[in-house]
C-alpha cells in the first residue's frame, strides 16, 4: 500500500481570505501531527492568468507566511514555491498526454476562469488541472486537503492516475514498479496510488459576503465580498455589518436558515470560527436578529484572524527567513519529486 502523504497547494494571487483559511489552511495545520505533509505555493498555477512579476514574488512570500504564521512547522513538514522543482511541470507535460480533451472540457473552474472569451484563455489555464494532478501524484500523494470547489479537480487526478496505471501497466510490473492498491473491490499494483480528496471540516465552501451562489474567492472585484486575512479589525467589522442576509423586506432572524444562503453562510462563519456546531449557533443566536449576531461575528472573526495577521507581518518583514525556508523546502521537495520522475521516465521510455 502507499505510505499516507499529504499535498496540497495555494496560489499566490493576492487576497488570501477568510474561506483559503477555513477551507484549507487551518486545515493544513490540523493534519501535520498525524501526517508527513507537503505545503506548495503553487505559482506555476497563478501565471495562468496574467500576474505582475514583483507581485507575484510578493504574493509568493505573503502566501508563505500565512502558512507559517498559521502554524504550520516547515521544519517537520515541507513548504515550497513549485517553480523551485521543475518536476512538477515535467510531470504535468506527461499527463497532457494522458488526459483527454473532454476530460479537461468539462472542468467547471475552467469555464468560470475563462469567461465568455475562452478563445482568449491561456492553454495554462485550460491544462491547469494536469498540473494540479502533476503536484499531487509527483509525490505519490494519498490525501489532498482543499475546499469543495476543487473537487472535480480531484475527480480528474484520480482518473489520470488510473489511465497512467492502466496504460502502461504491463511496463509497470516488468519494472516491478507497481505498489498494491484497492480500485474498487479488485486489487492492483499501480504506480500512482488513486488520492483522496480530504474535502472536511465545517466550512468546506465559504460563500461571498455579497451573493451567497458564489464562493468566496480572491479574485472577487468586489473587496466587500471577503474577509482578507490581513483586513484589520475595522474592515472585517464594516464587511460584516455590510454582508447580505435577506433580500429587503424579509424578517431578519438567524433561525430558519433554508433557502437564505446569505444568512446561512455567517452562521457556518461563526460556527467555523468558534470550533463549534451551526446548531449550537443556533441555539445561543436564535430568535435574534441579525443586527445584533453580526457584532459578535465580528468580533470573533477579529480575535481569530488578528494574532495570525500580526504574525504574517512579523514572518514577511524577514524576506531573507521566507526565501530560506522556500529554498530549504524546495530542496527536500525536489529530491522526493526526482526519485519517482526518474522511476515515471523509466515507465513511459523516456
Ligand atoms: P482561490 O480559489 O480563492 O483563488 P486557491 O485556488 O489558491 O484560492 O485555493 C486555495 C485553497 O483554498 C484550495 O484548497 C481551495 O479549495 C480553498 N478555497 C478557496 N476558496 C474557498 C472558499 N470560498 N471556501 C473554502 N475553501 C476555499
Ligand atoms: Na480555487
Amino acid at each position: 500500500a502507499f505510505k499516507p502523504l499529504v499535498f496540497s497547494g495555494v496560489q499566490p494571487t493576492g487576497n488570501l481570505h477568510l474561506g483559503n483559511y477555513l477551507g484549507a489552511i487551518r486545515r493544513f495545520v490540523a493534519l501535520q501531527d498525524s501526517h508527513d505533509c507537503i505545503y506548495c505555493v503553487v505559482d506555476l498555477h497563478a501565471i495562468t492568468q496574467w500576474q505582475e512579476p514583483a507581485e507575484l514574488i510578493k504574493a509568493t512570500r505573503e502566501v508563505t507566511a500565512a502558512f507559517l504564521a498559521a502554524g504550520i512547522d516547515p521544519k517537520k513538514h515541507i513548504v515550497f514555491n513549485q517553480s523551485r522543482v521543475i518536476q512538477h511541470a515535467e510531470l504535468a507535460w506527461v499527463f497532457n498526454c494522458v488526459a483527454r480533451m473532454g476530460w479537461l472540457s468539462r472542468m467547471t473552474q475552467f469555464k468560470e476562469k475563462a469567461g465568455k472569451d475562452r478563445e482568449n484563455a491561456s492553454v495554462g489555464l485550460f491544462a491547469y488541472p494536469t498540473l494540479m494532478a502533476a503536484d499531487i501524484l509527483v509525490y505519490r500523494a494519498t490525501h489532498v486537503p482543499v475546499g469543495d470547489d476543487q473537487k472535480q479537480h480531484l475527480e480528474l487526478t484520480r482518473d489520470i492516475a488510473q489511465k497512467f496505471n492502466n496504460d502502461f501497466s504491463d511496463r509497470i510490473a516488468d519494472l516491478g514498479m507497481g505498489v498494491e492498491m484497492k480500485v474498487g473491490e479488485e486489487k492492483v499494483n499501480g504506480f500512482f496510488p488513486l488520492t483522496e480528496p480530504l474535502i472536511e471540516g465545517p466550512a468546506p465552501r465559504v460563500m461571498s459576503l455579497r451573493d451567497g451562489l458564489k464562493k468566496m474567492s480572491k479574485s472577487d472585484p468586489s473587496d466587500l465580498s471577503r474577509i482578507n486575512l490581513t483586513d484589520d479589525a475595522d474592515a472585517i467589522s464594516k464587511k460584516i455589518r455590510k454582508a447580505k442576509t435577506d433580500p429587503a423586506g424579509l424578517p431578519s432572524e438567524i433561525d430558519g436558515l433554508k433557502d437564505r444562503p446569505e444568512a446561512e453562510n455567517l452562521v457556518v462563519l461563526y460556527a467555523a470560527l468558534a470550533e463549534t456546531s451551526k446548531e449550537k449557533v443556533l441555539a445561543e443566536f436564535g430568535g435574534q436578529q441579525f443586527s445584533a449576531f453580526k457584532p459578535a461575528l465580528a468580533d470573533l472573526a477579529v480575535a481569530k484572524l488578528a494574532p495570525i495577521a500580526a504574525e504574517m507581518r512579523r514572518i514577511s518583514s524577514d524576506e531573507t527567513y521566507v526565501d530560506g525556508v522556500l529554498r530549504d523546502g524546495g530542496e527536500r521537495a525536489g529530491v522526493m519529486a526526482e526519485a519517482n520522475m526518474k522511476m515515471v521516465r523509466d515507465i513511459v521510455g523516456l
